[in-house]
């Protein structure tokens, strides 16, 4: 048996999919179903190939959800922008593994301002990246798409790394979270092989009844088929 079976698994939606001119209701929404955490998404047109919002909104976020608020930067450099994004209210806040120099400083920077400290790597970039910062993360997300854009689709190939990651953070107080292309049908596959909290943006709201949404990917989730590492 996976040892990702028996976890509690959290629901992060993502509001890169929400429609903004009514954010408020959609957050209200999406945490009446049950949803954990709201996960931001905050891009800059370098790092990866899409703009998409800043500190002002993880503001606006903030003040309309009693949610965790887990804010991932696709933006290089990440250095400048840290305090901004925890003083507007991040409780995690991640950065980007390939867009980090010097990357240890970085996570103890975030956790010296007050929010826990996640990194992320790209579907292409190996765990092994991460092996001398574990002290320092308290979560690592595992693309499962490359990073820009919602609704793009699951990359299956990610999920021996994340069964690799789930060893290497055994006995650590450490979430593993996957974002991108998950859905009632991928959810299985990626807490099978040992993620305990899913990122979906057009899977949830996407659709217009979100506690069916959520409800379906939480059944999935609790019944993950067997994934060969
Ligand atoms: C992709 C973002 C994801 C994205 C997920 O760069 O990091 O969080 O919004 O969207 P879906 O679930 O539609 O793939
Ligand atoms: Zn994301």
């Amino acid at each position: 048996m996976s040892e990702g079976r028996s976890r509690h698994v959290i629901i992060a939606p993502s509001i890169l999919s929400a429609d903004f001119t009514r954010l408020s209701a959609e957050l209200a929404d999406v945490a009446a179903a049950g949803a954990e955490w709201v996960h931001v998404d905050v891009m800059d047109g370098h790092f990866v190939p899409n703009i998409t919002l800043g500190p002002l909104i993880v503001a606006a976020v903030r003040r309309c959800t009693d949610r965790v608020v887990d804010v991932h930067l696709m933006i290089e450099p990440a250095d400048p922008y840290l305090a901004d994004f925890v003083r507007a209210g991040a409780d995690i806040v991640t950065v980007h593994v390939e867009a980090c120099r010097h990357l240890d400083r970085t996570l103890a920077a975030i956790r010296e301002l007050g929010a826990k400290a996640g990194v992320a790597l790209n579907p292409a970039t190996p765990a092994s990246t991460i092996r001398h910062v574990l002290d320092r993360v308290d979560l690592i997300l595992a693309m499962t798409v490359n990073p820009g854009f919602g609704g793009q689709s699951y990359l299956s190939s990610v999920e021996p790394k994340i069964a690799e990651l789930r060893s290497m953070i055994d006995g650590r107080q450490i979430y593993l979270e996957v974002d991108g292309g998950i859905s009632s049908t991928t959810v299985g596959r990626v807490v099978g092989a040992g993620a305990n909290v899913v990122v979906a943006g057009s899977a949830i709201f996407g659709v217009e009844d979100r506690s069916a949404a959520i409800n379906s990917i939480r059944t999935s989730a609790a019944t993950p088929p067997n994934v060969s590492t």
